[in-house]
C-alpha cells in the first residue's frame, strides 16, 4: 500500500503513521522527523534546515523532494510506504506526482486527519518527544516508555511558533486537499477522540477503497 498523510500540524498524523505502518508492514517516513535528524547532525546542511524549522517555515521544496525521492529508492519501499508530511505544497505535490511515474508506480490514497485548530494548538503544546527515537506523548508523561529517557520539547512546539504553523499549512498545504479529491484518492478522516478511535475510523476508510478496487 502507498499512502500519504496530511493533516494540521498536531493532527496525529505521525501518532496514526506509526499505527498503521505496523499494522501495514510498511516504512513510516516523516520528512519532518528527517529534517529534525538532519538539523542534530550537525554541518552547513543542518544550520540551513534548522534556519526554516525552528521558525515554523517549510524548507525548500527542491530539499523536501531530494529528501524524499533518495528515501524511497530504498529497497525497504518497493512493497509500500507512508509518507507523513510530505507532499505540504502543490509544487512538491506536481514533483512528487512526476516521480511516482517515474518510478512506475501509483498512491493508492491521501489520508487527511481533519481536527479543529484550537484542538492542534492544545496537543502541540501540551506535546513531549523522545529525544532518542523521536516517539510523541500527550501532555502527563515524562519518560519514554521505550527508551527510558526523559522526554523534551520540540523546537517548534511553542505557542507563537505552532500558531504560525497552522498559518503556514492554511495558505500552502490545504490546496493539497482539493488536489488530492480531484483524483479520487482523498480518504477524509474525522481526527478528534481517542487514538484507537481515529485508527479505526482510517481503517474502515482504507477498506472502503480496498473493497472498491476489488468490485471495480
Ligand atoms: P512535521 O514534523 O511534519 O510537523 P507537523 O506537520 O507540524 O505535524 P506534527 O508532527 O506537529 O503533528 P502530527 O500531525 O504528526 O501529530 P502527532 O501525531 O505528533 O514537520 C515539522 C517541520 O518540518 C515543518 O514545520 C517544516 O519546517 C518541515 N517540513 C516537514 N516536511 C516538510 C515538507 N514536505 N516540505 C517542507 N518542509 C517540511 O500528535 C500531536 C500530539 O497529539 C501528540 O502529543 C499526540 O500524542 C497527541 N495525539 C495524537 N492523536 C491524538 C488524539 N486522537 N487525541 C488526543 N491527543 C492525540
Ligand atoms: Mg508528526
Amino acid at each position: 500500500m502507498r499512502l500519504v498523510i496530511m493533516g494540521l500540524p498536531g493532527a496525529g498524523k505521525g501518532t496514526q503513521a506509526a499505527l498503521l505502518s505496523e499494522k501495514f508492514g510498511i516504512p513510516h517516513i516523516s520528512t519532518g522527523a528527517m529534517f529534525r535528524a538532519a538539523k542534530g547532525a550537525g554541518g552547513p546542511l543542518a544550520q540551513k534546515i534548522a534556519q526554516h524549522i525552528d521558525q515554523g517555515e517549510l524548507v525548500p521544496d527542491g530539499l523536501a523532494l531530494a529528501v524524499v525521492r533518495a528515501r524511497l529508492e530504498q529497497e525497504d519501499c518497493r512493497d509500500g510506504f507512508l509518507l507523513d508530511g510530505f507532499p505540504r505544497t502543490v509544487s512538491q505535490a506536481r514533483m512528487f506526482e512526476q516521480l511516482l511515474d517515474e518510478m512506475g508506480i501509483k498512491l493508492d490514497a491521501a489520508i487527511d486527519i481533519v481536527i479543529s485548530a484550537d484542538e492542534a494548538v492544545r496537543r502541540i503544546v501540551e506535546r513531549k518527544t523522545c529525544p532518542r527515537c523521536g516517539a510523541t506523548y500527550p501532555g502527563g508523561t515524562e519518560v519514554c516508555s521505550v527508551c527510558q529517557v526523559p522526554l523534551a520539547k520540540r523546537e517548534d512546539d511553542d505557542e507563537p511558533t505552532a500558531r504560525k504553523r497552522l498559518l503556514i499549512y492554511e495558505e500552502q498545504t490545504w490546496p493539497l486537499v482539493e488536489f488530492y479529491r480531484e483524483r479520487g484518492l482523498l480518504l477524509e478522516v474525522h481526527g478528534e477522540g481517542p487514538i484507537d478511535q481515529v485508527f479505526h475510523r482510517v481503517l474502515a476508510q482504507l477498506r472502503g477503497l480496498q473493497a472498491d478496487e476489488v468490485l471495480g
